[in-house]
């Protein structure tokens, strides 16, 4: 029985991930790099300054330290365009629904969003009230590193293994899997995702009663 919930943002929640590609596709597109068949995998969950690493490639080397930022910038300006006509629409499956089942038996749930622009996609979405902690992504080392889920758990007060969290990102669920104990549900493909513990298609078919609510027992 888990005692709360935590939640990656961008392609799980949201349908949000696909407007971060979008955005660095245009980028890369821009700057000729190459995009392969392994780039969308490669950068979800990814934080904004590694992600722009992935798209540089060999190229790295001749950008410098304000160059990178510029480019991270003109990636990001495109991402909140893209952003600013969100509405809860845009809730992916299973999402609303889950979240509201959770909020109503008053169990916590946190946020582990690599994105700074987390807060106003939650605003945009009209979720913000679910969440009783959002983790800072600017104060924690970025994904796969356990950091941002421990900081989650640590400010809803809840310990890593009473915890169950969300994601759909390899280096996420790595994340999760690193984290004290902390139990991981990845939401997406089993090619991608294969070392969480559980697998679901999208939130639709997680089926929340069987992780947070004790057992009825049969009278004896
Ligand atoms: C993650 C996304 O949630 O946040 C990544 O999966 C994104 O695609 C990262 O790069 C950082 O987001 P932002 O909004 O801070 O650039
Ligand atoms: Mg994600």
């Amino acid at each position: 029985i888990y005692r709360a919930a935590i939640f990656d943002l961008d392609g799980v929640i949201a349908d949000t991930a696909r407007l971060h590609l979008q955005a660095w596709r245009q980028l890369a597109e821009s700057l000729q790099r190459p995009w392969a068949d392994d780039t969308e995998e490669k950068l979800k969950g990814l934080e904004r300054m590694a992600s722009l690493e992935v798209i540089l490639g060999e190229e790295s080397g001749n950008f410098s330290e304000e160059g990178k930022l510029a480019l991270a910038s003109r990636k990001n300006s495109r991402y909140q365009e893209l952003i600013s006509s969100l509405s809860p629409k845009d809730l992916l499956p299973g999402a609303g629904e889950l979240l509201a089942w959770l909020h109503e038996r008053k169990i916590p749930i946190a946020l582990a969003s690599a994105s700074k622009n987390a807060p106003a996609v939650l605003q945009a979405l009209g979720i913000s009230n679910y969440f009783s902690h959002i983790a800072d992504p600017e104060q924690s080392a970025p994904k796969p590193s356990p950091d941002i889920f421990l900081a989650a758990a640590r400010g809803l007060q809840v310990e890593a293994e009473l915890c169950i969290a969300f994601e759909d990102a390899a280096a996420g669920v790595a994340a999760i899997k690193a984290a004290q104990g902390m139990t991981a549900v990845g939401v997406g493909s089993e090619s991608a995702l294969g070392s969480a513990d559980y697998i679901v298609g999208s939130l639709e078919e997680f089926a929340p009663k069987d992780f947070f609510l004790p057992a009825i027992r049969a009278a004896a």
